[in-house]
């Protein structure tokens, strides 16, 4: 009896431990989700310097400038920019970890429940099922990304270094460029669609219907900025809109 108990008892801590570490990494996950939508609407804007008629490149490159020189000569040049992107790299490896444990969690929890497995399939939104494929998707595009503007590794529509507002100009002059940002760029929104909602709702703001559809909205909104604002650049360019 003794014995019993006490297994009983070691069981539910365990499973305790489970559910409290679950919910950790949701918030883990939440909590860097955001800020790299906080990210991606400063880069957002910023690209969107490129329109500004006369001035739109002038514009971009001192942006691009400034974010290397922000408080220099007090702090070393770079400074601010390298401690942005530590920041952003941790954030996207902590927020890629609890995913990948999340999935396999989930995954293992479910082996073996055959319908009920299904029916939960079926429960979930296309996008919910979808992120961690959207995620790796996105993440691949990334280092493609940063290997083409940031390190000029890859190069389209010139050779060497250019300013960076040339990289974009001449790389969106190739149709097939436009296409596979855009579907990167779509990829990056649909996943920011379900996250932007699933983050709301771990955090507790879903405490009522009414604020269900509050985040469902801003969900879409921030979904549909991220995508127009990411794309309206590429395609000014390739319309011959904006020229070098
Ligand atoms: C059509 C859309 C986009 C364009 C034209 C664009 C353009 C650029 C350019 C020109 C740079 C280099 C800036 C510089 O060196 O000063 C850059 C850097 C970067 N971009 Fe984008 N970008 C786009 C979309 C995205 C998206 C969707 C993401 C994320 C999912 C992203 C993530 C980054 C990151 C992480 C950097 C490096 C920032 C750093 O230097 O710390 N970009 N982008």
């Amino acid at each position: 009896m003794a014995t019993k108990l006490v297994t009983r008892d070691a069981s539910r801590t365990a499973n305790n431990r489970a559910v409290h570490s679950t919910v950790f990494r949701k918030v883990l996950m939440s909590v860097t989700g955001l800020f790299l939508i906080l990210f991606l609407l400063m880069h957002m804007f910023g690209n969107l310097k490129l329109l500004i008629p006369d001035v739109g490149m002038q514009e971009f490159d001192e942006y691009s400038h400034f974010l290397r020189t922000f408080l220099y000569p007090m702090l070393p040049y770079r400074f601010f920019l390298t401690l942005f992107e530590i920041l952003l790299t941790a954030a996207v490896l902590i927020h890629v970890e609890a995913a990948v444990r999340l999935t396999f969690r989930d995954y293992e929890a479910h082996m073996g429940m055959g319908r009920y497995l299904k029916q939960r399939y079926l429960a979930g939104s296309f996008a919910a099922r979808t992120m961690i494929w959207s995620g790796v998707l996105i993440l691949l595009g990334v280092i493609y990304h940063l290997l083409q503007f940031t390190t000029q590794t890859i190069t389209v529509g010139y050779e060497g270094s250019v300013e960076p507002h040339m990289r974009v100009v001449l790389g969106f002059q190739e149709w097939w460029m436009v296409l596979v940002y855009g579907i990167w760029v779509g990829l990056v929104s649909f996943h920011i669609y379900h996250g932007f909602y699933s983050a709301f709702c771990t955090l507790g703001a879903r405490v009522g219907a009414f604020s269900e559809k509050v985040i469902k909205v801003c969900s879409v909104i921030v979904c549909l900025l991220v995508f127009f604002g990411f794309m309206a650049s590429p395609l000014a360019i390739f319309f011959g809109l904006v020229t070098a």
